[in-house]
């Protein structure tokens, strides 16, 4: 895992969306996975403010979220779904018949899993999953306990996540259940990107990258994944053991480049 020591979120965020833009020239129907919550809110600006510009375009690209809650209404503002409108569809030129979130309206919740997976499959497979990481570890919403092999499923909240949930529903109550990619569903991609932002990451972002793969740390499953970098801001990198290793290590990657 290569750990990316940002100057700070949005130094993060335009690295993030540096990585999209080098792939659209490269591959432009290219299948994206992506998040959603604060820390991938300065993304979604970049990428919005680079499709203004004529720089980056999605219009032949696909994406694929990694999570929908269960049970809430069409439209609902707490919903991915509705938050993916907001932040990218209607801001970029993605086509919305090109943005898919699992379905966490459907009735037969085991079979939209299904589908979902089958149409990852179909679309060729992800190229770029973009992560955050929960204040438990989690990615997506695999939380810890989950299994290092799952695929798309229904998974009930933790309660650090219901917490974390509380902002974006106006007081009332987050939902408690949701339809999340799986663990093995995010290893599949061909390239993981993790941004992590603030102090209250670090703890994760240690166990993540330095601690033992564990499925209490659903994101140490990353440790497998061979072409995944972490991009993290100061706050969220301080307690990293490995600190001077991962600066020396990015320093001459550049001085490589340049070179
Ligand atoms: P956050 O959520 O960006 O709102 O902190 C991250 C996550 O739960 O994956």
């Amino acid at each position: 895992m290569e750990v990316v020591l940002c100057q700070d979120a949005s130094d993060a965020a335009c690295r993030a969306v540096d990585a999209v833009e080098a792939l659209l020239r490269e591959k432009p129907d290219a299948v994206l996975g992506l998040p959603t919550g604060s820390t991938p809110l300065l993304m979604y600006g970049e990428l919005a403010r680079r499709c203004a510009a004529g720089t980056l375009s999605l219009a032949k690209a696909s994406t694929f979220n990694l999570d929908e809650y269960i049970g809430l209404p069409e439209g609902h503002p707490g919903s991915y779904a509705a938050y993916m409108k907001r932040n990218l569809i209607d801001k970029t030129d993605l086509r919305i018949s090109h943005a898919f979130l699992p379905a966490g309206r459907a009735k037969d919740l085991e079979a939209a899993s299904r589908e979902y997976e089958d149409r990852i499959r179909t679309a060729g497979g992800i190229d770029l999953q973009i992560l955050g990481i929960g204040l438990n570890g989690h990615i997506g919403f695999n939380e810890p306990g989950s299994s290092l092999k799952s695929r798309t499923r229904v998974k009930t909240l933790s309660s650090a996540t219901l917490a974390a949930n509380i902002k974006d529903f106006d007081g009332a109550e987050p939902p408690t259940m949701a339809l999340t990619m799986g663990i093995a569903t995010i290893l599949e991609a061909r390239r993981i990107l993790l941004i992590a932002t603030g102090a209250s990451k670090a703890d994760a972002v240690r166990e993540m990258a330095e601690g033992p793969l564990s499925a209490n740390c659903p994101a140490s499953a990353l440790q497998l994944h061979e072409k995944t970098a972490v991009l993290a801001d100061p706050s969220a990198a301080s307690l990293l053991k490995n600190k001077d290793y991962y600066q020396r290590s990015q320093a001459l990657q550049a001085r490589l480049k340049g070179a």
